[in-house]
């Protein structure tokens, strides 16, 4: 299991990350926008009154700001006798704290969340310039994303 560098904790994100590095960090992912408090106070309630379904992990470094995160989002099938799969979303670590296995260490954090909830396997979508970093994680490649977007 991947070990942070001596000061980094990982914990669930929390309304005040509103200030500080997640906002940034996301932003290595794709386009944030600019959410005002109000904007983001209001889906962080939203998140955190399903805390059965939504896991937002965040890395910090030494210095408290966020450098990492990811989540993962528990769906509730029919199928395989009524089974849950977690869906891995939005992993990011911020430029300049790349190559330190913090990504590595979000995703098995997120891992173990979906496997004690109950889920048969986790699934993500990436890039296939990401595809090495999933490998390393412990995925392979299965099925082919598709997207309509509105
Ligand atoms: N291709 C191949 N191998 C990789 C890649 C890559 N793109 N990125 C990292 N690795 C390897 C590392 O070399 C390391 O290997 P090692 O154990 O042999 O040393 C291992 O994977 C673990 O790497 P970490 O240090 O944990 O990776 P990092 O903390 O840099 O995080 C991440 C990787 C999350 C992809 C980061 O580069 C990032 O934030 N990129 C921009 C945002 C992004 O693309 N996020 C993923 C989108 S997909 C989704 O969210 C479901």
């Amino acid at each position: 299991k991947a070990t942070l560098p001596t000061g980094y904790t990982i914990r669930p994100l929390r309304r005040s990350d509103y200030f500080g590095g997640y906002l940034p960090t996301l932003r290595v992912l794709t386009t944030v926008g600019e959410p005002t408090q109000a904007e983001f106070d209001a889906r962080y309630d939203f998140i955190s009154s399903r805390n059965d379904t939504y896991y937002i992990l965040v890395i910090c470094d030494e210095s408290g700001t966020v450098v990492g995160t990811g989540a993962v989002i528990v769906e509730r099938k029919f199928i395989h006798n009524m089974g849950l799969v977690g869906h891995i979303e939005d992993i990011a670590v911020a430029k300049n704290q790349q190559g330190k296995k913090l990504g590595l260490r979000i995703i098995q954090a997120l891992d173990s969340v979906a496997e004690k909830v109950g889920c048969y396997k986790s699934i993500l979508d990436c890039s296939e310039a990401n595809e090495g970093f999933y490998v390393k994680c412990g995925f392979k490649r299965a099925g082919l994303e598709m997207a309509h977007y509105y």
